[in-house]
């Protein structure tokens, strides 16, 4: 599976109108505006997987401050669903993150059941819960997966 940088206006408009079509950007009433803006903010980076020609999924991490290593969004196109390209944009972006530092951060809706057993198969533990974050009734789990404290950690030079 290639995994290559999300770039294209056209790919980005792309990716922006599936997400919003899917929960749970669709049950949060995230629609394709807010999508297509979260792939501009600063310090972040999107990363894709086509098939075909077609976006099949796609991985936001951003990477400043105290909780950079966090994963904005991880998406893959319901055509695409439970194939190994959720786990392997995981993969892809965990590699990114923990050249540059310990952990990863990422939050999942309380609904988002699937999603949530998809994160602890893949060693993510729950670090908080984020009450009504989006809107009301509906949390935001926070989650991480650590290599270790902080000020153990030494960047990968390269
Ligand atoms: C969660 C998601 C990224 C997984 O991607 P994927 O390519 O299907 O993942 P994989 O094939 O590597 O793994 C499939 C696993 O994801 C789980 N999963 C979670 N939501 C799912 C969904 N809507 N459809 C299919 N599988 C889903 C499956 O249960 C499966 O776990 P299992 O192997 O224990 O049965 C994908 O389902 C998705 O984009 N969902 C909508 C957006 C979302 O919820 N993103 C995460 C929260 S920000």
């Amino acid at each position: 599976m290639k995994v290559t940088r999300l770039a294209s206006g056209k790919d980005k408009k792309a990716a922006a109108a599936l997400m919003a079509a899917s929960d749970p950007w669709r049950a949060l009433g995230l629609g394709p505006a807010h999508c297509l803006a979260t792939f501009s903010v600063p310090f972040r980076e999107t990363y894709m997987i086509k098939e075909g020609g077609a976006l099949a999924g796609l991985v936001t991490i951003t990477m400043y401050g105290t909780f950079r290593g966090y994963i904005q969004s991880l998406f893959t196109a319901p055509g695409f669903r439970g194939r190994g390209l959720g786990e392997a944009l995981m993969r892809f972006a965990e590699k990114k993150i923990f050249a540059r530092s310990p952990n990863v951060f990422l939050c999942v809706s309380s609904f988002n059941k699937g999603a949530l057993r998809f994160y602890r198969r893949l060693g993510y533990k729950k670090a908080g819960v984020l009450k009504d974050f989006f809107r009301k009734g509906s949390d935001e789990i926070l989650m991480r997966k650590t290599l270790g404290p902080l000020r153990d950690f030494a960047p990968r030079r390269n």
